[in-house]
């Protein structure tokens, strides 16, 4: 069966861009260190005003413009976040009542920084078995709410965004095999062993608080690249492809020496890879969404390109899709 079309895109930041010096006049870091470490030069961090729903709105409304369609078409919503606005109802709700497409499907995913992947491969699958037939999918989160400001080893590495496609079912008379358009393959994973590499120390059921964002990072770096390798050699394969064939991959941006390495072992040439962790940091399930909406709309990404997304997160979780544009 062939996959859904990625009909369009959109992003939304905050206001407000906080710098590497910025921290470092607040705790003990340093700008060449988070170069160094990981090629972050910047994030953006949410104000008051600003939450996950709003910025998923924003991301959402320019998605729809771009794909030239309007909130009515919408059949189905699925938002991936961390950082809901509230623990229920769904944030994918509010997006709903503001876009006003009131009736449509609209629920949340929770697989952190691997939720895009989640959610752009549970729309596909819900469209391709008759749910709908035009999706919103999105990334969206305030991490900053989750952070303790006081650890340098967690603080100076996330940022605020959102990023938004949408979706379209398959049609008959689509081609078939590698050259058709939409997702082509899609693998998912998760292993809750590791669950205390990263996490968060709070929750409704658990300490009745959000609490704060916790991370082993040089574990969680050695899982990820081994991770990201082995799931996008298994899509890959489903897709009858070899590495040469792809145009882009958008990887989740969590840190450039990660990106490197993964590309390195699939033998990727990093021209290919599309890289924004310098300037929003590591955006949670905002990041891949984001990260393709700059590189669509810089012209990179074009009409036909084959591009694979990837990402690996807190659970751990982690999976990958290639998608014909
Ligand atoms: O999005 C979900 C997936 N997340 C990831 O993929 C994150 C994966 N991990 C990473 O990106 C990296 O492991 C980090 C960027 C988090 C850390 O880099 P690292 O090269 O693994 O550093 P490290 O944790 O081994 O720490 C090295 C040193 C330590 O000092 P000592 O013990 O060697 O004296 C840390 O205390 O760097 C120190 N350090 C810092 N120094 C200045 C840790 N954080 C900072 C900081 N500023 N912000």
């Amino acid at each position: 069966m062939t996959g859904s079309h990625l009909l369009g895109s959109g992003s939304a930041l905050p206001s407000r861009v906080v710098t590497n010096a910025e921290l470092a006049a607040q705790i003990d870091t340093s700008d060449e260190w988070i170069v160094e470490r990981t090629g972050i030069r910047q994030r953006y961090i949410a104000s008051d005003g600003e939450t996950t729903a709003s910025l998923a709105i924003a991301a959402s409304r320019k998605a729809l413009d771009d794909a030239g369609i309007a909130a009515s078409d919408i059949d189905l919503i699925v938002l991936a976040t961390a950082t809901p606005d509230n623990t229920f109802p769904a944030t994918a709700t509010k997006v709903q009542n503001a876009l006003g497409c009131n009736g449509c499907v609209a629920f949340d995913v929770a697989a952190v920084c691997s939720g895009f992947l989640y959610a752009l491969t549970t729309a596909d699958s819900l469209l391709k078995t008759g749910t709908g037939t035009r999706a919103l999918v999105i990334g969206a989160e305030t991490f900053s709410r989750i952070l303790d400001w006081e650890d340098r080893t967690t603080c100076v590495l996330f940022g605020d965004g959102a990023g938004a496609v949408v979706l379209e079912a398959p049609r008959e008379d689509d081609r078939v095999g590698a050259d058709a358009p939409g997702v082509l393959a899609s693998r998912l994973h998760a292993d809750g062993a590791n669950h205390d590499l990263l996490y968060v120390d709070g929750g409704p059921s658990t300490t009745q608080t959000v609490g704060h964002l916790r991370m082993k990072g040089r574990e969680v770096f050695r899982h990820a690249v081994v991770n990201l390798s082995n799931v996008l050699n298994e899509v890959i394969e489903d897709a009858g492809i070899s590495a040469s064939d792809i145009d882009w991959v958008v990887p989740h941006q969590a840190n450039a020496r990660i990106l490197d390495a993964t590309a390195k072992k699939l033998g990727i040439a990093p021209e290919k890879v599309i890289v924004t962790v310098d300037q929003h940091a590591n955006t949670s399930a905002a990041s891949v969404p984001l990260a393709y909406d700059v590189a669509r709309r810089d012209g990179r990404i074009k009409s036909g390109d084959l591009v694979m997304f990837e990402a690996m997160g807190g659970g751990f979780t982690w999976g990958a899709s290639l998608v014909r544009i």
